[in-house]
């Protein structure tokens, strides 16, 4: 017996859908809880698969963890019972990492699995490591685990060789109550670290910068509790962006900050999409033609990566070639295959992906390769002609909340079956 999402292709959208809290966001933001003595109220949190997984990963430390309602949960963490992060829970996803910079700007120690997750090639964590040390950590890889200590965390100047989102958050993390400043340079600029640093100060830290490519924490002796309201995913509002304009139909995407969509939107615009912007969400047209275009993948603000697989399932059926290349992971196009199996024209050269538009996919069982590979998928199947399978769907469920729901809402023919 297998789960699949069954999706007949052909449908325009046309309505409004609703994007969720930012899974980025929140898994930086409930490890950041550890560092809070007091109750920390958080709303907005999305219901997905990967932010159950650190949330009880915060029960097995020994963190007071409630659900208010299905978005608004209530962290505790001021008896923790242990440092050492469960290795089961842990493995399974990348992000389990914050929980180091947490655990070890709270109580000087932590021990966690080596980083799970998506697989697109070497995901080192160098960097994070770097700055653990610079802070006066002592850091070492055994048994599968990373185990950081240190006496006392003092603040360091501490240069990230490359922009990594990942070792932003978790020196930040890690800074926030050291004695002290860190100045963190090369920083990270993504949407989510300004609101992981957002909710800190909320609690009552020092961090200036976030958002810019030098950070500055000022360590403090404590932080309190408070109440916090997680920012819109900007991922999952480019993906329902891209199946409004793959289909044709006419889409609000509500509840976005359309500044941080402004890379996607200019590049929807140049492919002929029609896009209007408002306070609080986007309008997505298309009547003519996909035309072709040229997309490059970067740290915020750039093209971001997350979206290239989904931006690749979009232009598929472009009127013409367009060449996708990806710069942050050194193979993020093992998906291409399953596009291929739905009539796509897509080549690989080197870190560009060459898409020769077709006139239409035609549908077929695929694969969820990975969680924004599943979201592409799901986007050609929308498109494609007669019926597309999803298998391993599981994979789409760790980033996107009640997808099915909210696309059924809007006219897609999409549903869970059991085979
Ligand atoms: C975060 O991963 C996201 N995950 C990824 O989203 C996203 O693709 C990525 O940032 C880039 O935006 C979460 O936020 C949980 P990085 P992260 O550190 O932090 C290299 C999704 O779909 N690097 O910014 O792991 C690395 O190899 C996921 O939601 C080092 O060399 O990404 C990569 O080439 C998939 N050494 C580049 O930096 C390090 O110590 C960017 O990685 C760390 C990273």
């Amino acid at each position: 017996m297998v789960e699949v999402l069954k999706i007949e292709g052909g449908h325009k959208l046309y309505g409004d859908i609703t994007v969720s809290g930012a899974k980025n966001a929140a898994l930086a933001i409930i490890p950041g809880a550890l560092l809070v003595e007091g109750a920390c109220r958080i709303e907005n949190v999305p219901s997905i698969r990967d932010v159950k997984l650190i949330l009880d990963m915060l029960r097995y430390l020994g963190a007071k963890v409630e659900l208010e309602d299905s978005s608004t949960v209530i962290i505790d963490a001021s008896e923790i019972k242990t440092c050492k992060a469960p290795y089961e829970m842990a493995s399974k996803m990348r992000a389990s990492y914050y929980l180091l910079g947490a655990l070890l700007g709270r109580f000087g120690e932590a021990e966690v699995a080596l980083p799970g997750g998506c697989y697109f090639g070497q995901r080192p964590i160098d960097l994070h490591e770097k700055g653990f040390r610079l802070l006066g950590a002592n850091v070492r890889q055994a048994k599968g685990q990373i185990i950081a200590k240190a006496k006392t965390l003092r603040g360091a100047s501490i240069f990230l060789d490359k922009i990594s989102v990942g070792a932003t958050i978790n020196i930040i993390l890690a800074a926030v109550r050291a004695e002290g400043t860190t100045i963190i340079e090369n920083a990270a600029k993504e949407p989510h670290i300004v609101d992981l640093a957002n909710f800190l100060n909320s609690m009552g830290a020092n961090i200036r910068g976030a958002g810019t490519e030098t950070i500055r924490v000022k360590g403090v002796e404590r932080l309190g509790g408070g109440t916090y309201t997680i920012i819109p995913d900007q991922i999952e509002a480019g993906t329902f962006m891209l199946m409004a304009a793959a289909t044709g139909g006419d889409v609000c995407v509500k509840n976005v900050i359309p500044k941080h969509m402004d890379s996607l939107s200019s590049k929807l615009i140049e492919s002929g999409v029609e896009i209007t912007e408002c306070d609080d969400f986007i309008r997505v047209r298309r009547n003519g033609a996909i035309r072709p275009v040229k997309v490059t993948t970067l740290p915020y603000p750039g093209f971001p990566t997350d979206l290239q697989p989904q931006m690749v399932a979009f232009l598929s059926c472009c009127d013409g070639t367009s060449i996708v290349t990806e710069n942050v992971w050194e193979n993020r196009f093992q998906y291409i295959g399953e596009l291929v199996r739905l009539n796509a024209n897509i080549t690989i050269e080197g870190s560009s992906a060459r898409i020769n538009g077709v006139k239409h996919l035609e549908g077929a069982p695929v694969r969820a390769t990975d969680l924004r590979a599943g979201a592409a998928m799901v986007i050609a199947g929308l498109v494609a002609q007669g019926i597309t399978e999803i298998h391993n769907p599981i994979n789409i469920d760790r980033g996107y909340e009640d997808l099915e729901k909210k696309l059924t809402a809007i006219g897609a023919k999409i549903e869970r079956v059991i085979q």
